[in-house]
């Protein structure tokens, strides 16, 4: 038979995104290599970031999108770095990719793994297990607004940061997070808002969320404000199955929820272009890390998630599913980084992993 080639572009980008895809990178070559010659993968990296920005003023080449439009996908490390501003690296790198290939789902586990200490006592004897869907092309981050920096005078300056919301956009988002449901064992979706306080954009995401989940009668549905969710991620989240937010949102209730797993070193993440138009983009939730990065230090597992989601989007659910098993192999047997409690380095972490799935 012949041998499914999967071609992904590899951006690892600033600080420990650099670690965690050389790592996320060793493991899938090695789950190929084992594959006796089902499927192969042909790495393309691409050296964008904010040393490329150093010397070229640019976070990507000016052709980038161009360069990535026609590869299966995108394995991203993570960007931003002190030397340039957040906002500049952000958007001129990992938002623009985001938006321009219209990758408008983002998807986020929150998994529990065997032998991480998770900061919830609730863990030790609930099965926790939830996923985060987050609006990945408008609301809070669709970018509208300005700053009047001069025309009130000293001291007098205004800004304006307006949100977005289209039905289209909040049909859309609200649509895969049911289908979503639909594939797990609890079937229920949460739909996180602030609408008493933002009466526009969140009331207008309330109505489509209440018309959508009558096309859903066989999934439970519940409506709650994002403060009170913050609140019930961590009082009450074995009542979690998937959980649909905005953009600003959803960003913040992934990082609680990783946190409460355990690390944010451990959050996967994938940026869906459900049609496939374009390519995703597969990347852990964290951020570039300056305070541990090029020392070992990472934690490579969100890098690996990542790559499990990956491998399920390319249609190869089983060998998803083995990665996942290795991930819980090794974290059960202790093999863990500093950041959940361990003294393993990135690199024992990858081989620990490769052994796992050579066994
Ligand atoms: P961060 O996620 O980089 O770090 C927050 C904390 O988590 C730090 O203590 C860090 O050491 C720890 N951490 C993160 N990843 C880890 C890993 N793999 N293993 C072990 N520990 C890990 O967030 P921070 O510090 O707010 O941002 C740093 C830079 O990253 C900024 O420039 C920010 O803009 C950027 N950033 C980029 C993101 C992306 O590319 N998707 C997401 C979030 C932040
Ligand atoms: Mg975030």
């Amino acid at each position: 038979p012949e041998t499914r080639t999967f071609r992904i572009a590899a951006i690892p980008a600033d600080g420990v995104g650099a670690e965690v895809v050389a790592s996320g990178r060793a493991v899938l070559d090695a789950l190929a290599d084992a594959s006796d010659g089902a499927f192969a993968f042909v790495w393309e990296e691409f050296p964008w970031g904010s040393d490329y920005y150093a010397r070229t003023g640019k976070m990507m080449a000016d052709d980038g999108l161009e360069q990535l439009k026609d590869f299966d996908a995108i394995y991203f490390g993570a960007v931003g770095w002190p030397t340039v501003p957040d906002h500049i690296s952000l958007w001129g790198l990992r938002l623009r990719i985001c938006q321009s290939f219209d990758q408008w789902a983002n998807v986020r586990p929150v998994h529990f793994l065997p032998g991480i200490t998770s900061p919830l006592r609730k863990a030790d004897d609930t099965e926790l297990d939830w996923v985060v869907v987050r609006e990945n092309s408008e609301g809070e981050y669709a970018g509208l607004g300005g700053r009047n920096l001069s025309g009130r005078g000293p001291g007098g300056e205004v800004a304006v940061q307006s949100a977005l919301f289209t039905e289209v956009g909040c049909e859309r988002i609200i649509r895969f997070a049911f289908d979503l449901a639909r594939t797990r064992t609890r079937r229920k979706v949460s739909s996180v808002t602030k609408s008493n306080a933002q009466q526009y954009g969140m009331v207008l995401w309330d109505d489509v969320f209440e018309r959508v989940a009558a096309d859903y009668p066989d999934v439970e549905t519940e409506s709650v404000l994002v403060d009170a969710m913050s609140a019930k991620f961590v009082l009450h989240p074995e009542d979690l199955s998937v959980v649909v937010a905005s953009n600003l949102n959803a960003d913040i209730l992934s990082d609680l929820g990783s946190a409460l797993a355990g690390s944010l070193g451990l959050a996967a993440s994938a940026n869906l272009n459900p049609e496939r138009r374009f390519p995703s983009m597969f990347e852990p939730v964290h951020g570039s890390a300056p305070d541990i990065a090029g020392q070992g230090l990472a934690n490579p597992i969100g890098a690996v998630g990542s790559a499990a989601l990956m491998l399920d989007h390319f249609g190869l659910p089983d060998q998803a599913a083995r990665l996942n098993e290795a991930i819980e192999t090794i974290t059960g047997a202790g093999v863990l980084t500093r950041d959940v409690g361990g003294s393993a380095t990135t690199d024992e972490v990858t081989k620990a992993l490769i052994d796992a799935l050579n066994n």
